[in-house]
């Protein structure tokens, strides 16, 4: 049976790409060659979804604390991603992905945003997969933007304090469009979520691979899927 028939295959996987620096460094390369290498392995996980069953994917490419890096890193990853999208727009869009970005876009250049928005736009009409893709995302930052414009509706009389509940709050969060994760995977061996979809994990299941995301292979990926497939998700409730 094809993997894509199950039902029990995650409809919405999100993927922490961890391990690019280590990778190059390996390599004794700068670590800008590991970004390289990690966008390379985006392109084909992309195109692996429909056949996996994956209807959405969302990638974490730069978070809120990335800015830590060096200014060469940063720059090097900017370049990356205006270089990724000007590259891949046209494919993306003729494979059928809808592409979405989340994250604060204030501190992004404006090119880059440029750049964002019109592929948002390209894809706009596209449902096969939805890939979301998180830049300059950071779980807390999004909850505090997110809880920011919640006020002003509530201070403009737009919403009353009794209607927040965990309903409407996530409409103000940047995956609105988005059904919660079922499955998070995390490449490089490090068992952290590094503030990525805080509110949105509650109850999605984690695997943790050792492998570096630039070697993170679609056969990989669907064996880490076929692995969520026996699991038992209980939601709290006591399974009948
Ligand atoms: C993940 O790889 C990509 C980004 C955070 C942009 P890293 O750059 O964190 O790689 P390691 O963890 O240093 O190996
Ligand atoms: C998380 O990886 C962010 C991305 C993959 C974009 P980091 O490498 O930045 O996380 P920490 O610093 O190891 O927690
Ligand atoms: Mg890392």
């Amino acid at each position: 049976m094809p993997l894509s028939d199950s039902d029990e295959m995650p409809r919405h996987v999100a993927i922490i790409m961890d391990g690019n620096g280590r990778w190059a460094q390996m390599r004794g390369r700068p670590r800008l060659v590991g970004h390289h290498a990690g966008a390379r392995r985006v392109k084909d996980i992309v195109r692996a979804c429909p056949d996996l069953g994956v209807k959405y994917l969302t990638i974490f490419a730069f978070s809120t604390e990335n800015w830590k890096r060096t200014q060469t890193e940063v720059a090097g990853l900017m370049s990356l991603f205006k270089r990724y999208i000007r590259r891949e727009s046209q494919t993306l869009y003729e494979e059928g992905v809808r592409v979405r970005f989340i994250g604060d876009r204030v501190r992004l250049e404006p090119n880059l945003v440029d750049l964002m928005d019109n592929l948002e736009l390209l894809t706009a009409g596209n449902d096969r997969v939805h890939l979301t893709i998180a830049i300059n995302y950071g779980g807390r930052d999004e909850v505090a933007r997110a809880t920011r414009r919640l006020a002003q509706d509530v201070a403009a009389g737009r919403l009353a304090p009794a209607d927040v509940t965990d309903e409407t709050l996530p409409k103000y969060l940047d995956t609105c469009f988005l059904p919660d994760p079922d499955l998070v995977i995390r490449t490089s061996g490090e068992a952290r979520i590094s503030n990525f979809l805080l509110w949105q994990s509650a109850y999605a299941e984690y695997e943790f691979i050792d492998t570096l995301w630039p070697d993170f292979t679609e056969e990989e990926f669907a064996t880490v899927l076929g692995r969520f497939a026996t699991r038992e998700r209980r939601f709290g409730a006591v399974p009948v």
